[in-house]
């Protein structure tokens, strides 16, 4: 199975996965912070500041979708513990937004248990908000033997400022809540553990004899382990308590062949323990060796609670072999399928904005040239534009067409200084073209008297008035009356340009035409055999 980037809300996406045919999955769903998360554009540098755009919302409040999601757990043919449970907290909780929530996860906890195979592995990750609610949750759907970990990730070494307040201790922890289908899970502990550095091997080698270093293991049971009789008895003058010794007589003297038995200055016989080729650490449920991202982060895309990559190899090498299939339902800007791909695993990422699927097509090709993959949900042709715009979910139709033609995302008409500009393309050292993007049928000559008032106010060099609808006649007439601009050494380029989304989708960025080096603009001509650059023609 080839890997797959998923465009869409994932309870449809997983309702339509085949049952048992995923290895391993990671879900870090929105947790019930009650936030909207921004992502952060880079504006070139000393142009404006950077620009932000809503990326996903955390918030869940009682409603339809709510009851029915409810109905749908409660009257599930097959889980009857997660029906009891959702039953049970919603008359603890009562309807409010902590229960949609809950809900939500439910009827996708049961999907994702349904598209496991039998020696599957489910990490869940979330943070103290909700995880005791969820935890309850995943025993019902997973039952209580699935449950192996409690994972507590350290997120801040020094937790931030932010994080405390007067009457409570700073919050600088995440949980991942492992739970696995059924006993035959598979797990790697040995592909993750830790190494130790030169410091920590010093100190815990720190004998050393004529073979090398050792430190002291003990050769003698403790008198809480309980009488053996059996073991005990006479060796090299030295007869221990009711306990006895740890090893047999004949595993002593292999011991002492080997010169790994030793006396301590008050008589005690104690082991040399060696250290091994690559002396190491095993890794237990409290994870403080890997650090969030910060502003500085090497790999930090911009897109809110991007986790880091080390986090994701952890899981992946401890509950998956190459080959295997990862999935991971809330897959953001593509953590977790940056890994699956390094690692050499297949994977399926699903993300409700396409922003984040954006992201991660241009994160992958970045970092794995090679990469093959489909994706599913962005709109194709006409008709699936059409489609995402009726859909009208944060604003998903004027992302999505800000990203074919290379711009990136204003303020979506905000109020406030960047009023009227949903998106930018920055061009040369100092050029803006602001972009204005238009999702319904109704488009008149005044929206393009807006767009060219916008660009006066702002100075802007260009104004795009990227549409769904096709132009009137007297929209392409205002168009054309305001001119050209040129820009030094380059062919002038329409300064108000009308392009559809049609075009956009057939030239991508190639339908904005913005200013070339002469040079340039004769050798791209040259190439595309007079395509057309843009703006309509009068
Ligand atoms: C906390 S972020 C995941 C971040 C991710 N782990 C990363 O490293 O980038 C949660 C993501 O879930 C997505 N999301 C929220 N509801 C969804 C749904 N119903 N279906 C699919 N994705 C959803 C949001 O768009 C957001 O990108």
């Amino acid at each position: 199975m080839p890997n797959h980037l998923h465009y869409g809300d994932n309870l449809e996406v997983l309702r339509r996965l085949p049952a048992e045919s995923v290895d391993l999955i990671y879900l870090d769903p929105p947790f019930n912070s009650n936030a909207s998360y921004n992502q952060l554009f880079k504006a070139p540098d000393g142009r404006s500041s950077a620009a932000q755009v809503e990326a996903f919302e955390d918030t869940w409040h009682w409603g339809d979708a709510a009851s029915a999601a409810f109905e749908d757990v409660r009257r599930h043919p097959t889980h009857s513990d997660a029906a009891q449970m959702i039953v049970a907290l919603r008359s603890f909780l009562g309807e409010n937004d902590m229960m949609a929530y809950l809900v939500m996860m439910a009827v996708r906890l049961i999907e994702l248990h349904r598209v496991l195979k039998p020696t599957g592995s489910l990490y869940l990750h979330c943070d103290p908000t909700a995880s005791h609610y969820l935890k309850i949750l995943l025993d019902a759907v997973f039952g209580k033997a699935g449950y192996q970990n409690e994972v507590i990730w350290r997120r801040y070494k020094r937790p931030k400022g932010s994080q405390h307040t007067a009457r409570r201790f700073g919050r600088s922890t995440d949980t991942i809540l492992f739970y696995t289908k059924s006993y035959g899970y598979q797990f790697h502990a040995d592909r993750i553990r830790q190494e130790i550095d030169s410091s920590e091997f010093e100190r815990r080698y720190s004998m050393r004899d004529a073979k090398g270093p050792f430190m002291s293991g003990p050769l003698l049971r403790s008198d809480s382990m309980g009488p053996r009789p059996n073991l005990v008895f006479e060796f090299k003058g030295y007869t221990p308590g009711p306990a006895g010794w740890r090893m047999s007589r004949e595993k002593l003297e292999a011991l002492d062949t080997e010169g790994d038995i030793f006396f301590t200055g008050t008589g005690l016989p104690r082991r040399k323990v060696r250290p091994t080729d690559n002396p190491s650490n095993s890794i237990d449920n409290l994870w403080t060796d890997i650090e969030a991202l910060t502003a500085y982060s090497q790999e930090r895309l911009g897109y809110p609670t991007q986790k880091p990559v080390a986090l994701l190899e952890r899981i992946l090498s401890a509950s998956s072999n190459p080959g295997d299939v990862v999935l991971d339902p809330f897959c953001g800007c593509g953590t977790t399928i940056h890994a699956a791909q390094k690692l050499g695993r297949q994977w399926i990422g699903i993300d409700i904005t396409h922003l984040a699927i954006g992201l991660i097509e241009k994160r992958l090709r970045d970092a794995f040239p090679d990469v093959a993959f489909t994706t599913h949900g962005v709109p194709k042709d006409l008709a699936g534009a059409r489609d995402l715009a009726a859909r009208g979910r944060f604003h998903e139709f004027e992302k999505w067409a800000l990203s074919l033609v290379n711009a990136q995302p204003g303020n979506f008409g905000k109020k406030g200084a960047d009023r009227g500009i949903d998106g930018n393309i920055w061009f040369g050292k100092t050029g803006r073209a602001i972009v204005s993007v238009k999702a319904g049928e109704n488009v008149g000559v005044a929206m393009i008297r807006d767009l060219r008032g916008v660009i006066e106010r702002e100075e802007a060099d260009i104004g795009v008035f990227l549409t769904l609808a096709p132009p009137s006649r007297p929209m392409l007439t205002e168009a054309a009356a305001a001119g050209t601009f040129t820009m030094e050494d380059c062919a002038p380029v329409p300064k108000v340009q009308i392009v559809t989304i049609e075009q956009a989708m057939a030239l991508r960025e190639r339908a904005v035409a913005l200013p070339l080096r002469r040079a340039d603009s004769f050798r791209r001509a040259a190439r595309e055999e007079g395509g057309r650059q843009g703006a309509f023609e009068l």
